[in-house]
């Protein structure tokens, strides 16, 4: 891409969303056959009752690539007029090349720039600030924010602490300009990390502290979490977060059509959905079939929300994510298809 700031200012619009999950779904009942643990415990504790699986050949580019191709079809854009692809994951198919350039040759995007996103589970919100911005300053025209993930495969599948969490998937939107209109498009962002609890999620081997080359064990080439810490965590700034966004934006819940969280644990959303004061009938959740997909997780819920009919153009949309890092983030949006 070539961008060139000519003056104009335009307006970053949600313009379509899309989402792409492998065929092989996995029960608590499935889980519960390979560690110590039931459905009745994971559904009650985390809400989750089946997640999905990639095949032992997919990688989370295979996933992205299907799902790209659906937004692009979605927002009737042909590849090539993509100026950037930005891929948040926790789960690249290598450390380089990033995950997202793989995509982007995949679907024919040609010329754009493309890289990864290291945000975890808040990658989706951190990618839309960054292309919200690309968009704006009128560098880029198209920029698809697509999080790609194959958890599974960096969670130990015998510890019952985690295996039970995580599923795969892709998911992602699309960020096009229009002309500007202060009241539209992406309303504003609130973000943030806190890099003293990063030891609380953590992958620590593959990096250069942990390289592959020095045969890391099988601990530290998995996601280790603190979870009561990161639970206490995210209750917090998930109400935190919102809380700033809407004090900044002068607005009141009750103006929020949808609220699309991260989908880590239906108990975390649920406490922080009271607090909040927000009719639970306009918050979307499906971590009960997905588990958590990490940075896919809530373009999935964005997705399927728009697919259900629960998302008609002009309405106000705020999501909310967490994770390592630590990091949060919240952005509130007008859906706005092309
Ligand atoms: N089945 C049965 N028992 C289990 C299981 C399981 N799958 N997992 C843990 N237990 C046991 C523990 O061993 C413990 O037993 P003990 O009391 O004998 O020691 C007991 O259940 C209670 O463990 P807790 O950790 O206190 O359980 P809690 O109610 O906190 O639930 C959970 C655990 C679900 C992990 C919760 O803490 C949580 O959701 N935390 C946040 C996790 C999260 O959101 N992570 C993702 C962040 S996003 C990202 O960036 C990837």
């Amino acid at each position: 891409m070539i961008g060139v700031r000519n003056g104009a200012r335009s307006c970053a619009r949600l313009a379509a969303v899309g989402a792409h999950v492998p065929e092989r779904v996995v029960t608590n009942a499935e889980m519960a056959a390979a560690v110590d643990t039931s459905d009745e415990w994971i559904a009650t504790r985390t809400g989750i009752r089946e997640r999905r699986f990639a095949g032992p050949e997919e990688a989370s580019s295979d996933l992205g690539v299907i799902a790209a191709q659906r937004i692009l079809a979605a927002a009737d854009l042909a590849p090539d007029e993509l100026d950037m692809i930005i891929t948040p994951t926790a789960s690249p198919d290598h450390i380089f090349p990033s995950t997202a350039a793989i995509i982007g040759e995949r679907i024919g995007a040609r010329g754009a720039a493309a890289f990864d996103l290291s945000a975890a589970c808040t990658g989706f919100i951190y990618g839309l600030a960054m292309a919200t911005g690309m968009v704006e300053t009128g560098l880029a025209r198209h920029v698809l924010v697509l999080g790609a993930e194959t958890l599974t495969r960096v969670t130990d599948q015998t510890d019952r602490a985690t295996c039970v969490l995580f599923g795969d998937g892709a998911a992602g939107a699309l960020i096009s300009a229009a002309a500007e209109d202060e009241a539209t498009g992406f309303l504003g962002f609130e973000l943030g990390a806190d890099g003293s609890g990063g030891p609380d999620l953590i992958l620590p081997a593959g990096g250069s502290r942990i390289p592959a080359l020095s045969k890391p064990s099988r601990a530290e080439s998995c996601i280790n979490m603190n979870g009561r810490e990161v639970f206490k965590f995210a209750t917090r700034v998930m109400i935190d977060s919102c809380t700033r966004l809407l004090e900044a934006l002068e607005m009141d819940i009750a103006e929020v059509d949808l609220l699309v969280p991260h989908q880590a644990n239906i108990r975390i959303i649920d406490y922080a959905v009271e607090r909040l004061g927000i009719d639970p009938e306009r918050v979307f959740n499906n971590v009960d079939r997905y588990g958590n997909t990490s940075s896919a997780s809530i373009p999935l819920a964005l997705s399927e929300a728009h697919d259900n009919g629960l998302l008609s153009p002009g309405d106000l949309v705020m999501m909310v994510g967490f994770g390592g890092g630590l990091t949060w983030g919240s952005t509130m949006a007008r859906f706005e298809p092309a």
